[in-house]
């Protein structure tokens, strides 16, 4: 053998060992101990000396048999088909009822079985999240699982690791030895609308509701992915304890979880008899449009948990309970009109005009419609009379036609051929729902990149909003970012409403935005695909425009965040011809094409951490190398002189010490947001 050639074998099996001892970390401990980026990378490199040196892949069995007699092979990603667990105590679900009656023929048959007049009960919201069970072993979480069939559940303890509120470590308030807490994950309307509000600007579909949208996070593959929704929990249920003489009532046990610093449910009524619930009941419902959590109901149980045994369960539901489900609001309106939105990128959304209706708290006169399709299944005609609800308590929808009171004249509803705003004729991509307009002159589209670019969430200008950027459209004055650069004071001052001030104003708003951080231009740009977080991925790989647009396919596809079909859409942006003038035009103006190491990467300079507690997110070591690669310091205890406490699950003295100095003191989830906030 070569000399050259052993020494890529001897790389091979060291390459071998060390990814095979951090997948044991990663995947079985659940604590890696470098970044996902730096394990990308030496994966890569196994894989390439693998494909050249070995693809048989001979050199497997030999280590298998040297080092480990349950070997993970590189890539053996458990969490592809999720390990199944038996509950101790089965997952039971309930009884529904929406009667007032049956509420009280429910409280009637278990009187009968207690011979008493008035029983005691708990009443609980009902949320409306993704059901699990949390097994703790001498107070530490070992296994997070779901529902699954009531009596065997996935284990999803990998996607659950992020959630900020999740009480991973409870062995300092000696709980039970072995107890399985049960709960339900939860995604708040905040989130699930901080999702669907990039999913717009992307022109991605929406998520229906945040119900789903938590069921789907809870079981994604892949873990990475999963910490990039924002995840809630909240624990009101006992599984198996032992032992079980430990708690008598399910309003001892809510205590319990609260003196553990649990998150619990924010509503929770003793009350003595059925009466009593039934108040509580109708208080909730008045209530509960307040919570971050979506619920559809009360949950009225039984509170003494011995009653509770002897009560018993059939073979779905529990006799000791019931859920009282709320009615979802709906209410009934005219669709006056449909119209369209046309997107940044052409795609066409067709919207309800509707007469305006009181629903859930707010008054709705809009409703998305989705795309032709969804029109022609719902057979959606203007004129029609139309049942609208508010799906996960949000976005208003449009349910049903309600067929009975169509008039007889009316007709089918045609979704047009050519783009409303532009005439020029609408196409549909293979596999894709909407119709899109193609012609790169639409005015709309124009319009809906200017605004975006501008938006908030990009470049936030301020000033240059909708009716701004619409008569500078239409006057032809600005028709890509790039224009905008060159607005003239003679310019802004023949708009309509604008004089000296508003018109200095907007050309000093233009000014600053030339400073703001690469991530937002970049965002701004509307690359499709890539909303602010994969911008934010870039700009903290790549550095500079420069780069990013000079980078090939495959340095794209190895930063981590960044997949395949993004990457394409990112190598064909910066490679168009297009796109490369409008770049060395922003290039000229003087906008920042770099992160600036100054004010961006040392912006941590003169700021001490300390670190406590176990963290989930990162290991200590990269937490540090994050914190020193942008110029702060990490020392080991608290003082007067510590800036911030990042503080884990689990943080004792150390805590309570940079509580009584008045340190600053931070989540996983906020360290994560300070460093965002900086492009890193
Ligand atoms: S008690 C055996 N309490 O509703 C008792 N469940 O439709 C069953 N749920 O699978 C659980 N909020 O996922 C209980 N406060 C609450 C609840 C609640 C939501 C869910 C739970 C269950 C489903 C049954």
């Amino acid at each position: 053998m070569k000399k050259e050639e052993s020494e890529s074998l001897e790389r091979l099996r060291e390459l071998k060992k060390i990814v095979r001892r951090h997948d044991e970390s990663y995947y079985r401990l659940s604590n890696p101990s470098i970044s996902d980026q730096a394990y990308d990378l030496l994966k890569k490199e196994l894989d390439a000396l693998e494909q050249e040196i070995d693809p048989l892949g001979l050199l497997d069995q030999e280590s298998d048999r040297e080092e480990s007699d349950t070997p993970i092979h590189v890539g053996d990603d458990r969490l592809d088909s999720f390990q199944s667990h038996k509950h101790r105590a089965p997952m039971l679900s309930l009884d529904n009822t929406y009667d007032k009656e049956e509420f009280f023929e429910f409280d009637q048959r278990l009187r009968k079985i207690f011979d008493c007049a008035t029983l005691p009960y708990v009443v609980e919201p009902k949320i409306d999240g993704v059901a699990i069970s949390l097994t703790y072993i001498d107070g530490k979480l070992s296994l997070a699982t779901t529902r699954g069939n009531g009596v065997e559940g996935d284990i999803v303890t990998q996607n659950l690791y992020h959630i900020e509120n999740l009480p991973t470590d409870l062995s300092s308030f000696h709980p039970p030895p072995l107890i399985e807490i049960r709960g339900e994950i939860f995604m708040s309307h905040q989130e699930f609308c901080r999702i669907n509000e990039e999913r717009e600007r992307l022109e991605l579909s929406l998520y229906a509701n945040p119900r789903n949208l938590a069921a789907g996070t809870v079981k994604l593959l892949d873990p990475k992915e999963s910490k990039k929704r924002k995840l809630e929990i909240v624990l009101y249920g006992l599984g198996a304890c032992e032992p079980n003489t430990y708690f008598s009532k399910q309003s001892s046990f809510h205590q319990a979880l609260k003196n553990w610093g649990a998150p619990i449910v924010e509503f929770l009524k003793s009350v003595s008899n059925a009466d009593e619930a039934w108040e509580s009941i109708l208080e909730l419902d008045q209530l509960r449009h307040q919570y971050a959590y979506p619920t559809d109901g009360a949950v009225i149980k039984l509170d003494s948990l011995e009653m509770q045994a002897r009560a018993g369960a059939t073979s779905k539901a529990p006799r000791w309970a019931i859920a009282y489900k709320f009615e979802s609001e709906r209410q009934e309106t005219l669709l006056e009109d449909i119209i369209f939105q046309v997107g940044r990128t052409g795609t066409i959304t067709p919207v309800a005009c509707l007469q305006p209706v009181q629903l859930a708290g707010t008054i709705v006169s809009r409703a998305s419609l989705h795309n032709a399709d969804e029109i022609a299944r719902k057979d959606i005609r203007i004129g029609d009379h139309v049942m609208v609800e508010k799906a996960g308590e949000i976005i208003p929808q449009v349910i049903e036609v309600i067929f009975e009171k169509r008039k007889t004249d009316s007709t089918p509803f045609n979704f047009p051929n050519h783009c409303p705003a532009c005439g020029a004729q609408l196409i549909r991509v293979d596999g894709e729902a909407a119709w899109r307009c193609p012609s790169l002159e639409c005015t709309n589209q124009i319009m809906a990149r200017l605004e975006y670019f501008a938006s908030r969430g990009c470049m936030d200008i301020e000033n240059l909003g909708e009716s701004v950027i619409k008569q500078l459209v239409d006057k032809k004055i600005v028709s890509k970012i790039s224009d905008l650069y060159q607005l003239t004071m003679e310019q802004l001052l023949s708009l309509e409403g604008f004089a000296e001030k508003s018109a200095r104003n907007l050309l000093e708003a233009l000014e600053i935005s030339k400073k703001q951080d690469l991530w937002r231009l970049l965002s701004g740009l509307g690359i499709k695909h890539v909303g602010s977080a994969a911008a934010k991925d870039l700009a903290r790989n790549f550095y500079s425009l420069e780069k990013i647009s000079s980078s090939s396919l495959e340095e794209l596809i190895a930063i981590d965040g960044i997949g395949d079909i993004m990457a394409q859409s990112i190598f064909s942006f910066f490679n168009s011809e297009v796109s490369r003038s409008e770049i060395e035009k922003l290039v000229e103006f003087g906008l920042q094409t770099e992160v600036s190491l100054s004010n961006q990467a040392l912006f941590l300079q003169d700021k001490t951490f300390v670190l406590t507690g176990s963290l989930v997110r990162y290991t200590r070591d990269e937490a540090s190398a994050k914190i020193e690669a942008c110029g702060g310091k990490v020392s080991s205890s608290v003082s007067k002189k510590t800036s911030y406490l990042l503080a884990g699950p689990g943080a004792g003295s150390k805590l309570a010490k940079a509580e009584s100095l008045g340190i600053e003191i931070l989540s996983e989830e906020q360290f994560e947001k300070l460093l965002d906030s900086k492009g890193r």
